[in-house]
């Protein structure tokens, strides 16, 4: 593998803009390429970090020699960039979900495999050192099994609005609650029972909120409270709870205001502080951890931090959960 590994970047939206940037910023990374659809943006990017830009995912894979690619595309697009990439020998670093459904990310898993290529999926509170003190304190032992838990986040309506129903709220935020229970819990979730209210978002065909109610074989509970409702305007733009109570012990995150706020004319604003922050002209927090930690497991054949299989896992109980909103039953996960 060459000193740099040399990656490319598919989608350059919220997300992808951003691991673009980082990728351009990292000492053992090369951005070599970017793919948009949009063609404006491609050559924005393109010129923006002098690297080659493509509007054809397919031909940035064929004419480029890439080490590995970044999947920053819309969800339903994840399973079609992963194959593809993956049969030119690229390794994968997919955002999450990985895929829509239990099927999707397993037939990505089995190209990968075949390929010989690796694949980590962009869960990023697995770089959070919140949610990492708390993990690790449970995979230590010093929690005790697990009684319940509750995963809380609630967000501004702006995103829902800016995806415009064509993402549920489990896949776009409810999955780092999801995956990040079933990595606390260390054991199979088996049921699931989710109610789900559409006020503002009901002309989108979008929830306000979710709640749902997930049962472990281990006999422990999870509770997810999902909410994207709050008005545009709202300081919070990450409020997140996580509680877990284990028989010997338990453990916290909660993550509202970080530290700092900001109040200007039109705005009170508390600042993010650890997921992609950006100061003294530089990008850092949780999402550069996570992409270097990509970059240095995918050069030096590491593991990667982030389990496939649980990350597969939560896309199951998701899977159970629109079932269990359609039935009004609860839905057993196999
Ligand atoms: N880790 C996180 O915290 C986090 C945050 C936001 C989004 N995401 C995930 O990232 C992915 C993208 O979300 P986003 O909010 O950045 O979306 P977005 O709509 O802001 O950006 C998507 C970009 O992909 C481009 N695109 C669409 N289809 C394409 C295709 N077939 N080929 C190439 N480019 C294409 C669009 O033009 C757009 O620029 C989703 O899977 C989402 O769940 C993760």
């Amino acid at each position: 593998m060459p000193e740099k590994l040399r990656v490319g970047v598919i989608g350059l939206g919220l997300i992808g803009s951003l691991h673009a940037r980082i990728l351009a910023e990292a000492p053992h990374a090369q951005l070599v390429a970017v793919t948009d659809i949009s063609s404006k943006t491609a050559k924005e990017f393109g010129d923006r970090y002098s690297c080659n830009y493509y509007t054809d995912f397919k031909k940035m894979c064929d004419e480029e020699a890439l080490d590995a690619v970044c999947i920053c595309t819309p969800d339903e697009f994840h399973m079609e960039n992963a194959i593809h990439a993956a049969q030119k020998g690229f390794h994968l670093l997919i955002e999450k979900p990985l895929a829509r459904t239990e099927a999707e990310a397993r037939m990505i898993v089995q190209a990968a495999d075949s390929a010989g290529v690796r694949l980590m999926v962009a869960q990023l509170l697995h770089f959070d050192p919140r949610y990492v003190k708390v993990k690790e304190a449970i995979h230590e032992g010093r929690i005790g099994d697990i009684i319940h838990m509750f995963f809380k986040r609630t967000n501004p309506r702006t995103n829902g609005r800016r995806l415009g129903g064509k993402v549920s709220i489990f896949h776009f935020i409810g999955v780092h609650d999801i995956d990040m229970m079933c990595c606390y819990a260390q054991s199979k979730p088996t049921r699931a029972y989710c109610r789900r209210v559409s006020k503002i978002n009901a002309d989108i065909g979008c929830e306000d909120t979710i709640m749902a109610i997930v049962d472990f074989e281990s006999g422990a509970v999870g509770t997810v409270e999902l909410c994207w409702a709050l008005p545009e305007n709202s300081a919070l733009g990450i409020n997140t709870y996580a509680e877990v109570v284990g028989v010997d012990g338990a453990g916290y995150v909660n993550i509202m205001d970080q530290g700092v706020s900001l109040i200007t004319k039109d705005q009170v604003i508390y600042a993010d502080i650890l997921n992609w922050p950006e100061y003294n002209g530089r990008i850092l927090g949780d999402l550069k951890e996570e992409l270097h930690h990509f970059i240095s497991a995918t050069q030096n054949n590491q593991p990667y931090l982030v389990d496939t299989e649980n990350a597969i896992t939560a896309v199951k109980v998701i899977e159970a959960c629109f079932q269990s909103i359609e039935t009004g039953l609860p839905v057993a996960i196999l």
